[in-house]
């Protein structure tokens, strides 16, 4: 798939993604929807989050990104300072008691997640985003990989996690590494 701004096609795809896969799990009647983005980076798909959860709230949308590196978290705030967003430095291993970080989010997303570089390090992050969500708050994973995928979600099922249902996404735009494309894969699960 190619395009002039192919970040702004990736998030017309998101968008879609989540609104087919994601917003039929999603409680229903929500008033407030709080939505963490894990490992967030710089944020490309903050605008699509917050219009995604506008569109399914009938209050208020807050989403709180967080992400290790500060050159990233400095860019998000900077992109999104118009957005009901704040972007932490923050270790997503080590989330615990974070004031700001309360354990009752509508969704926890972690786009592109990275299992691949680090399995201990991932299923600590899952573990975390998997605690932050509420009764009936989703986790949602997107990959850039096929095996990656699997592996993810293998291990995430060792740490308790249901899923809910897992989607190839064929509109995913390919990126120059072998195999590898954008929201190649999104998975929506919960804590059983
Ligand atoms: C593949 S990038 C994905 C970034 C973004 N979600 C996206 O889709 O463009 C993985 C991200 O994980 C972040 N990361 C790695 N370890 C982390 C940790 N312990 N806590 C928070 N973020 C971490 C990296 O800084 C990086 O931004």
């Amino acid at each position: 798939m190619s395009s002039a701004n192919p970040i702004a096609k990736d998030m017309q795809v998101l968008d879609a993604l989540l609104r087919e896969n994601v917003a039929p799990h999603l409680q229903s009647s929500i008033s407030d929807l709080r939505i963490l983005n894990l490992a967030c980076g710089q944020c490309d798909e903050a605008e699509t989050l917050v219009k995604f959860g506008q569109a399914e709230a009938q209050g208020e949308v807050r989403l709180i990104g967080a992400d290790i590196r500060i050159r990233e978290i400095l860019q998000a705030r900077e992109r999104h300072a118009k957005l009901p967003a704040e972007f932490l430095l923050e270790d997503a291993t080590k989330l615990g008691a974070h004031k700001q970080i309360e354990a009752d989010f509508n969704m926890v997303l972690l786009r592109h997640q990275n299992f691949w570089h680090g399995p201990d390090l991932w299923k600590k992050i899952f573990e975390q985003g998997l605690e932050k969500t509420g009764d009936d708050g989703l986790l949602v994973i997107t990959s850039y990989y096929d095996q990656e995928h699997q592996l993810a979600l293998a291990a995430l099922k060792e740490l308790g996690a249901e899923l809910i249902e897992t989607k190839h996404n064929l509109q995913a735009r390919k990126l120059r590494k072998p195999g590898k494309f954008v929201d190649k894969h999104i998975a929506v699960l919960r804590r059983k």
